[in-house]
């Protein structure tokens, strides 16, 4: 598949001297969804502010299909439609005009049926008379989406298109984004979330303090996530793990009082039964079982720990 979008060496420091990216390297394909996943104030919204021309980079360099952000800013402009993660719009307007008016900025000819396809896309359509300000928080999110999709962009950012969204809303929300890559549209969108990116994207980059530490394609980066851990509180603690305990990951903790099973949740056998069944028949007994997922977060904390090793 071809790149839509190359950012190469890509540094950014604010005025206050803050450097919120530190020499970016990403390439988006064409028709893929993109989630970009970091910490609060991991360099999400400065990455995605820079590719869409409002934040100007330090160095480095970003092109969009084709076309170089700075020199030829209304080609890579056009080319993107923008849902920024803080909701603004005039609240006083009709849904259609705001829409419409949008696409206009774009110097695009008017095109009503569009305009419709994209209401009713959103299901929007029954509200476009409606004012922004008489619509409910997940409908006037998706008003900004439409406002986005409005002059036909190829490629759509959602900087943290559920924040503060309900379970249910989110699901819809991750439904219509599914439904929009249908139409062939690149989507890239940040999230805090690890059950988002699992649910929606193609491939995942994980942003924590201005540098993209990896990018995957999601499957491989869920496989990794799908460890778990099983704490197994001991009624009497052990020296050592037991000879016949060989054929599981298992590892002794809080002086033998805790043993630490580490499985994956996604394989046909997780051996968790049968390392029970075990401890069992060799009369080690237990009082207590926890498990735990592994989550971003001990991924992070595995990068940047392997990062000060390097
Ligand atoms: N205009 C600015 N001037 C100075 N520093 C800024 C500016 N905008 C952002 N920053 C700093 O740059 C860093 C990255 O901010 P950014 O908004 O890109 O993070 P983010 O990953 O989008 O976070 P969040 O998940 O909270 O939205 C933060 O430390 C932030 O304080
Ligand atoms: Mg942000």
């Amino acid at each position: 598949m071809a790149s839509i979008i190359t950012i190469s060496g890509l540094t950014k420091s604010y005025a206050s001297g803050f450097q919120a990216l530190k020499g970016v390297d990403l390439s988006i394909e064409e028709g893929e969804i993109f989630a970009l996943l970091g910490p609060n104030g991991a360099g999400k919204t400065t990455l995605i502010s820079i590719v869409c021309g409002n934040v100007r980079p330090s160095g480095g360099g970003v092109t969009v299909a084709g076309h170089d952000i700075i020199r030829s800013y209304r080609g890579a402009r056009s080319a993107i439609g923008l849902v920024p993660q803080e909701l603004s719009t005039d609240q006083f307007e009709r849904v259609i005009d705001t829409v419409a008016f949008s696409r206009g900025l774009f110097g695009k000819p008017r095109n009503d049926a569009y305009i419709e396809k994209v209401l009713r896309d959103l299901s929007l359509w029954d509200k476009r008379n409606s004012k922004i300000l008489e619509l409910s928080g997940g409908m006037k999110r998706r008003v900004m989406i439409a406002k986005a999709l409005s002059h036909e962009p190829r490629v759509l950012f959602l900087d943290e298109p559920t924040a503060g969204v309900d379970v249910e809303l989110r699901r819809d929300m991750w439904k219509l984004i599914g439904e929009l890559r249908e139409t062939g549209v690149t989507i890239i969108l940040t999230t805090h979330y690890i059950e988002e990116a699992e649910e929606m994207a193609d491939r995942v980059g994980v942003i924590n303090k201005g540098e993209l530490m990896l990018v995957e394609d999601k499957d491989v980066l869920m496989r990794k996530l799908g460890q778990k851990t099983l704490t197994i509180a001991l009624t009497e603690p052990l020296s050592a793990v037991p000879d016949h305990l060989a054929e599981w990951d298992v590892s002794l903790k809080a002086e033998g009082n805790e043993m630490e099973y580490l499985f994956d949740t996604r394989a046909e056998r997780t051996g968790v039964s049968s390392l029970l069944r075990k401890l069992g028949d060799l009369g080690i007994g237990y009082k207590d079982l926890n498990t735990r997922q592994s989550s971003l977060e001990d991924i992070f904390v595995s990068l940047v720990h392997r990062e000060q090793m390097a």
